[in-house]
């Protein structure tokens, strides 16, 4: 067996991979270089600079794993890996604490001016005056996403006496009162926090999270501290703050394009930066190397890895048994995590008819799936949802009536939440999923992958025509539509299959049509 590495790893790491295999430590490869190399091996080691595309997936004849040294796999086609049956495995938990030092370094660094004070002196200048700073004690700081890394940093901070407030829809709230977290609002959040530090993963629904929109929001001469993923913050829109004095300072660990040095954050003395430091400790490199050392050579002994990025939801004979029903509970999982508003406390599922008279723990995993996929870079799976879900100090409540009513088959999904519960139902007929409850209304939505407009409204005449309108406008097509409604002119439900996805302004034009309450676009 041979494993190629191709950025640096800790020793302990080559140690454990040592045993098992031959380790050949090429670092700097070029890209060419590695496509050309790469036939040669059965496992490939990196980290976040080496990209592993589908070229070189193609060109490793014999990879039968790759393995990502820290979490994020954003440089590794998975799902070309995934099709050509090569495992990907990464380390989600194991440079948390790292991260979160890094974190707080940043925080009092950017309070202290420390980064700034030290090129001067370095640089010949003894002064005082540029350089007053700011203390922690008695300030809030507001945390945007509160996993892993989020909570170690509320744990930490504790010490300096901040107020810490928090976001994160997907952790209920006895999790976040028990470091110490009050729950808010991200509105809240912008408005209060003296310091804003982010732990989100980098996802469609996170890109641009701080934007224009949102630094116009935030307290003024807030701090912010980006040490999760570049993308999350417009680096733009943020430059255009401090310029504006909006913003006091900005710490960046990480950017939108890395290796990076011509960000334009780089341009302002108000932002310090590391190039992507947070996890470059000692401890958490040896703890890094070693955990994917372990599944490499578990995948190479035909064993399963501890965190198999690709792994399936469930082996493939409980697909075999269950696939339609696995396939429609993730469904109903992604509409429900995207229709509920505030914070998540628990998941009620519901079978009833034929589906509740066999094993459930398949459909739960694969609800618990849907549910938090978009919201962490770990995977959910049949053997992991559980723990996860509980980690998040979510309960969920599983429930099964033997008979139902109009289907043979039915399941439901209910998120009880901050602002309120919702519960989306679904079934399978003939092959296909069927979406057919949406919180009080009954409906027919066939799946099929893409884009859905759902708009809570009254039902009065010239509505689905003025909303038409607008998406025409928008030259975004509409597949398919259909009207739930309570009663005629009472409240109502309007469904809309898209073509492409809807503008924010197009989102907004329809919200502000006359008896629209409420208007969410969704992608399944
Ligand atoms: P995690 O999955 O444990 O936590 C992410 C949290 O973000 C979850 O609790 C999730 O519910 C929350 N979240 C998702 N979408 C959200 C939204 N729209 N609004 C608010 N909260 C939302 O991940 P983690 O291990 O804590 O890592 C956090 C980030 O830090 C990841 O992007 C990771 O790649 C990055 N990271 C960077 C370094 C570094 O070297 N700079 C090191 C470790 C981790
Ligand atoms: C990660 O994804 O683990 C971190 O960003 C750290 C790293 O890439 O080393």
């Amino acid at each position: 067996m041979k494993i190629l590495v191709t950025e640096p790893i800790s020793e302990e790491g080559v140690g454990v991979l040592s045993k098992s295999a031959q380790v050949d430590v090429k670092l700097g490869l070029k890209h060419g270089e590695l496509l050309k190399k790469i036939g040669q091996y059965d496992a490939l080691i990196v980290r976040s600079e080496t990209k592993v595309t589908s070229e070189v997936i193609e060109a490793g004849h014999k990879l039968q794993v790759v393995a990502r040294a820290g979490i994020g796999v954003d440089n590794i086609d998975v799902e070309a890996a995934t099709h050509k049956g090569i495992v990907v495995v990464n380390a989600p938990v194991s440079n948390t604490v790292s991260a979160a030092e890094h974190t707080v370094a940043m925080m009092l660094s950017l309070a202290r001016h420390i980064p700034q004070a030290h090129t001067c002196l370095k640089g010949g200048t003894w002064t005082r005056s540029c350089f007053m700073g700011v203390e922690l004690r008695n300030k809030t700081l507001g945390i945007v996403g509160l996993g892993n890394v989020g909570s170690e940093v509320a744990r930490r901070v504790q010490g300096f006496k901040m107020r810490v407030v928090g976001y994160d829809p997907f952790i209920s709230p006895e999790y976040v009162r028990n470091i110490g977290v009050e729950m808010v609002s991200l509105e809240e959040l912008l408005k209060d926090s003296d310091f804003i530090t982010l732990h989100l993963p980098l996802k469609s629904s996170t890109k641009g999270l701080i934007g224009a929109k949102e630094l116009m929001m935030v307290k003024p001469c807030v701090r912010i501290v980006n040490c999760a993923r570049g993308g999350l913050i417009d680096e733009e829109e943020l430059l255009k703050a401090l310029d504006d004095g909006r913003v006091a300072g900005a710490a960046m660990d990480v950017f939108i394009h890395e290796p990076c040095t011509d960000s334009v954050l780089l341009q302002s003395d108000k932002v310090i930066v590391t190039p992507h430091l947070g996890a470059s400790t000692i401890e958490a490199q040896a703890n890094v190397a070693v955990d994917i050392a372990e599944q490499v050579v578990a995948v190479l002994e035909g064993n399963p890895a501890r965190y198999a990025v690709n792994a399936p939801l469930v082996p493939p004979e409980v697909f075999a048994m269950q696939g339609p029903f696995i396939k429609a509970t993730l469904v109903l999982g992604r509409l429900v995590s995207q229709l509920v508003d505030g914070q998540m406390s628990s998941i009620d599922i519901g079978y009833e008819g034929d589906v509740g008279n066999q094993d459930t723990s398949a459909l739960k995993a694969a609800t618990l799936g849907g549910i938090l996929e978009g919201t962490t870079e770990e995977r959910v799976n049949l053997v992991n949802a559980g723990v996860i879900a509980q980690r998040r100090g979510l309960r969920v409540i599983e429930y099964r009536t033997p008979t139902c009513e109009n289907y043979s088959s039915l399941v439901s999904v209910g998120v009880t939440a901050s602002e309120g519960n919702t519960t989306v139902a679904g079934t399978v007929m003939r092959g296909e999923i069927h979406i057919v409850r949406i919180n009080e209304y009954w409906l027919d939505l066939v799946h099929t992958p893409g884009y859905f407009l759902f708009i809570d409204h009254r039902d009065r005449p010239g509505l689905i025509g003025a909303v038409g309108m607008i998406t025409g406008k928008g030259d975004v097509n509409i597949s398919f539509m259909q009207l739930s409604r309570l009663e005629p002119r009472g409240r109502a439900l309007m469904v809309l299959a898209l073509d492409e996805p809807l503008k924010e302004e197009q989102r907004q034009e329809i919200l502000a049509l006359s008896d629209v309450h409420a208007v969410r676009m969704v992608q399944l």
